[in-house]
């Protein structure tokens, strides 16, 4: 059953060591290597300070077409509001947009664009970041499969710099679904790239946007809505966010579905900063019998291929002496989902917003986002909002490519405000179909 959903998977989901089997034969694996940990004293400095900056060891600017490619460890806060830190892959383009003429795709007013995308992978895991997994498009390879990379550089193409952030957890915490933390490790990244040699006192204010779809807009949508108040000095040209998951715990609460396979890595992601609420989740779990505790602890240490593996055609309910629905209940873990996996809570977004959906979204229905995008409205966030009468969660990724990097160009290049509308919401159905045109290029 679900033998066909790794991709979706990877779109979804954020899985610690995903690709382990393939990884860069180059590069040392981050939990071996002394680079990937914060210097003695990193909780005084302010976040999104630089900790360390390096060449990217693993190849990447060759793979995309990059003039340089660089490792950032930075400062960064988790999910309680802790000092944290976590990595960015920076990268710059061989032609920078504020060398270009309008003709050849500059801005009229020559300012340098930066796109922070974010895969949908959001690994806590040091070793399955995409500072180490990106080269290899974390393991996954095939038919039907184009890597993450093919985005990048086509955004390096147009002359935008480009940065890749996962958050980077010292020790095993695969903080899978703590939303804060990867908004944090968004914003402070994107302050540890402006800060760097190349742009610091090098260029003028440069234009920047992010762009994420699935596990990636959640990213991008908490960042997105904790800005004005963690890092009011930043000022996003637009953020393109599809596939939005505006209450993770709705996808999780299934227990059979193309995703279930990742409930427990799931549930034992966004527990892994909460001690007293992992020790609650693993209570209850059933000590024995063939849904026992011990073969759901197996997912701390399973890689998203391997989870589909093992839990791919399981009840995930079977696993708890109450079933599932009682986790999502339970007074000990409800603050917990509460805090890290619902949109529309942590604040208002600031920049103009490209939103698009699948109205037939398998994963999580569109009820959830047409909310989500009223509550925005409301309160007077400028939005473009689309949602596609065509495909599914897996089919309006390829859909949303051509318009997310129209609205991207616009944003980056100054172009917006002649083109959208620069005020309240516009929500359209669009029909819109690319898969065919896109699923051959593979
Ligand atoms: C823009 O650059 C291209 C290539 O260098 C050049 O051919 C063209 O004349 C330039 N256009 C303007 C308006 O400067
Ligand atoms: C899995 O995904 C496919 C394709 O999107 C969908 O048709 C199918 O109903 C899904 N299966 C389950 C169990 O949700
Ligand atoms: C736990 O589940 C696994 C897999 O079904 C099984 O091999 C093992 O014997 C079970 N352990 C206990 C204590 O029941
Ligand atoms: C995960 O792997 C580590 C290292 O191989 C091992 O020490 C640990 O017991 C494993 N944990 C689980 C829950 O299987
Ligand atoms: C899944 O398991 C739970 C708990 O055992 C059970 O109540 C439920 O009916 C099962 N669902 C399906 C579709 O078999
Ligand atoms: C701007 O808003 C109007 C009124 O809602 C709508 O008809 C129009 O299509 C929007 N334009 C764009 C470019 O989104
Ligand atoms: C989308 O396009 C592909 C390729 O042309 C086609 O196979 C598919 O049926 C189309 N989907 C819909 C819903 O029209």
């Amino acid at each position: 059953m679900q033998q066909l959903s790794i991709i979706f998977v990877l779109l979804l989901l954020f899985e610690r060591a995903i690709g382990q089997n393939n990884r860069n034969e180059i590069t040392i694996p981050p939990s071996q290597d002394p680079w990937y940990t914060a210097p003695v004293g990193f909780e005084s400095t302010s976040p999104g300070t630089i900790l360390r900056i390096r060449p990217d060891p693993s190849n990447i600017n060759t793979i995309v077409d990059a003039a340089a490619a660089y490792n950032i460890l930075f400062r960064s806060t988790d999910t309680r509001y802790r000092p944290s830190w976590a990595v960015t892959t920076f990268i710059v383009p061989k032609i920078p947009l504020e060398r270009r003429n309008v003709t050849e795709g500059g801005a009229d007013d020559g300012k340098a664009a930066l796109l922070s995308f974010q895969i949908p992978y959001n690994a806590a895991s040091t070793d399955g970041g995409p500072s180490y997994l990106l080269a290899t498009n974390f393991g996954l390879s095939g038919p039907g499969i184009t890597p993450m990379t093919s985005y990048i550089t086509n955004a390096l193409g147009r002359g935008w710099y480009a940065e890749v952030t996962v958050p980077d957890f010292e020790g095993p915490t695969a903080a899978f679904g703590a939303g804060p933390q990867a908004g944090h490790a968004v914003l402070d990244s994107i302050r540890a790239v402006l800060s760097s040699e190349e742009f610091n006192g090098k260029l003028e204010k440069p234009r920047y946007a992010m762009w994420g779809y699935s596990g990636g807009s959640i990213a991008s949508t908490f960042a997105a809505e904790i800005q004005a108040s963690y890092a009011p000095e930043l000022d996003f040209a637009g953020a393109a966010i599809g596939g939005i998951v505006p209450d993770l715990t709705e996808v999780f609460r299934k227990p059979i579905s193309n995703v279930s396979s990742v409930i427990p890595a799931g549930l034992l992601g966004v527990t892994a900063q909460y001690p007293t609420a992992r020790e609650y989740l693993v209570s209850q779990l059933n000590p024995s019998g063939p849904y026992n505790a011990t073969a759901f602890l197996q997912a701390l240490n399973f890689s998203a291929l391997q989870s589909i593996g093992y839990f791919g055609s399981q009840n995930i309910s079977e696993y708890f002496i109450n079933g599932l629905d009682a986790i999502y209940e339970a007074p000990e873990l409800v603050r917990v989902f509460g805090d890290n996996e619902y949109q529309g809570y942590h604040g208002i977004p600031q920049m103009p917003l490209f939103v698009y959906k699948a109205i037939h979204d398998d994963s999580n229905g569109i009820a959830t986002s047409d909310d989500l995008i009223s509550h925005y409205c409301k309160v007077g966030v400028n939005i473009l909002y689309h949602r596609n009468t065509i495909g599914g969660h897996e089919d309006e990724f390829i859909n949303g490519i051509p318009r997310s990097f129209e609205f991207l160009s616009d944003v980056l290049t100054g172009t917006y405000a002649e083109k959208y509308n620069v005020t309240g919401c516009t929500w359209v159905d669009v029909t819109i179909n690319v898969t065919g045109s896109a699923t051959s290029q593979c």
